[in-house]
């Protein structure tokens, strides 16, 4: 720590009147109370989804490498992307796009591999898109991993009956003409298609729409999404950009019945500014903060979103899927910038387990969120460099927060004092908790201060845990990254600063710092 930061973290701590006085080194306190006889909603797994567009590296070269490739693959997947998901148990992926989705034809990526045309990726870079990967890639892939399918179709540039065909060659039992198609393609068995979006940021790349506009193109193309008896399809339609509450408005109120979904669009740019991309990994720790500032107001929009829809559907029928999010840097200098290929540090971890813990917190509404991306795109889990690997923090904090996917929320109310750094002020403590299957208490806990430790003191009501274990993720440096050549600086370890009493559990939480506990 700089002499400079020390200070800065000295005065923002005071300025709160945090700190305990008389210890050698200063730490927050912070203090929670967790209500376990208070059960919320269920976390649905769904919520760790991940998007996969066709852009830059993300499908071509990170999950797919065809195969004749030299890279170790199994029918064209990369075995080491391939056993990384699986391991932290990907539920769901989300393609093709994106901005990509819109300009998608499917047809163009069915039949030989050999026959299929060779497009430009308008969107992503002008670059050639050979169609190697598509349907059937798409959905055998999901299958390896296990995951649940999630395809976005294509209203911008599509049509109501191209979306049905496609709809129809994913999941018919019959002998169709198109249903037949899929058969001569190699695939006999239907497969589960778990969730259809119509379209993707239709007020933006996705057709610049209206809300009103696109209110009737979703009711318009919602009505052909035909899925066979006894099977169910979530019908999603394309939502808000960040705090557009119109758009919601406009949509719930025209079209809330036709829909089980509504998708939410919020990138965190440190800046504030799409013009003023910054540096993945060259910042200070006014950019920390005000990272942190821009991270937070994920609570605020989901708020606000889901009180408009509380007055259209006040049963919560309709989920609110949060699928694209993420920390939005500046390209690695020398990349392409239509690649948008970042690195990942410690303060995308921490950004993703608030976040993550924000959508804990709201689990009555939000069912399914995909971070962008999956591989070498944007907050990416994964980063490859032809034959080698790397998994970033961001993949880490998938990694602890894994007994949250389908444990049942549980109320956790922190008083946490804040971390301020210029204008920029958060609360330097966030938290979230769930129980699983098996009665084990889960407890997330970050700590956004980069300079400060804090002393948590969670007061549990209604159960008697005996024992906490837990696990930590944290590095010595705000910008710590995992590279190529050092892949393992940050990764989880065992935790030992946590111990239960009675009904407190005290966590003596490091400075940026990410800890997930287990209480039996
Ligand atoms: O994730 C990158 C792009 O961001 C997506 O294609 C688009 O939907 C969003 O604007």
């Amino acid at each position: 720590m700089t002499l400079n930061t020390l200070t800065r973290a000295l005065v923002a701590g005071l300025a709160v009147a945090a700190l305990t006085t008389g210890s050698a080194l200063a730490q927050t306190a912070v203090t929670a109370t967790l209500r376990a006889d208070q059960p919320g909603a269920r976390i649905e797994p769904e919520i760790y989804g991940q998007f996969a567009e066709h852009l830059g590296r993300g499908i071509y070269e990170g999950v797919w490498v065809g195969e004749g490739s030299k890279i170790p693959n199994t029918k064209g997947y990369r075995n080491d992307v391939v056993a990384a998901l699986k391991a932290i148990h990907v539920p769901l992926v989300r393609w093709p796009g994106g901005c990509f989705a819109d300009d998608y034809h499917w047809r163009d990526g069915v039949g030989p591999r050999g026959k299929r045309p060779v497009k430009v990726n308008v969107i992503w870079g002008g670059v050639e898109e050979t169609n190697a990967f598509g349907t059937h890639e798409f959905m055998d892939f999901a299958e390896l991993i296990g995951a649940k399918t999630y395809v976005a179709g294509n209203v911008g540039t599509g049509a109501p009956r191209e979306m049905a065909e496609w709809v129809e060659y994913l999941v018919s039992p019959t002998h169709s003409t198109v249903a037949d198609e899929r058969r001569a393609n190699g695939r006999d068995k239907p497969w589960k298609l778990d969730y259809f979006g119509v379209g993707n940021e239709n007020w933006g790349c996705g057709g610049d729409m209206t809300a009103e506009h696109y209110t009737n193109q979703y009711r318009n193309f919602a009505a052909f999404i035909r899925v066979p008896e006894g099977t169910k399809t979530v019908k999603i339609a394309g939502g808000p950009n960040t705090d557009d509450y119109h758009w919601t408005e406009t949509l719930m109120k025209g079209a809330a019945r036709y829909m089980d979904a509504l998708s939410l669009h919020y990138y965190t740019l440190p800046s504030g500014k799409w013009e003023n991309k910054l540096s993945a990994t060259n910042f200070n720790e006014q950019v920390w903060a005000d990272t942190m500032v821009q991270a937070l107001r994920m609570d605020e929009l989901i708020t606000k979103h889901s009180a408009i829809m509380d007055k259209y559907d006040p049963k919560k029928r309709v989920g609110l899927y949060v699928d694209e999010w993420g920390l939005w840097h500046a390209v690695e200098p020398g990349t392409n910038p239509g690649f948008l290929y970042q690195q990942n540090t410690l303060r995308d971890a921490v950004v993703a387990a608030a976040t993550l813990n924000i959508f804990h917190n709201h689990a009555d509404r939000v069912r399914l969120t995909a971070i962008a991306q999956m591989v070498n795109v944007l907050q990416a889990m994964i980063l490859t460099d032809k034959d080698r690997m790397v998994l970033t923090p961001t993949y880490w904090v998938y990694d602890l927060y894994q007994p949250f996917q389908g444990a049942t929320q549980l109320p956790i109310a922190v008083s946490s004092p804040a971390y301020a750094v210029g204008g920029a002020s958060v609360p330097a403590v966030t938290a979230s908790a769930g129980r699983d299957a098996a009665g084990v208490i889960h407890v997330a806990l970050v700590n956004l201060d980069p300079n400060t430790p804090a002393k948590v003191s969670v007061t549990v009501t209604g159960v008697a845990g005996k024992a906490v274990s837990g696990r930590v993720l944290t590095a010595p440096a705000m910008n710590a990254l995992n590279s190529f050549d050092h892949p393992d600086t940050v990764k989880p370890a065992a935790f030992s600063g946590a111990s239960l009493k009675g009904d407190v559990l005290t966590v003596q939480l490091p400075a940026k710092a990410v800890v997930v506990l287990a209480l039996k």
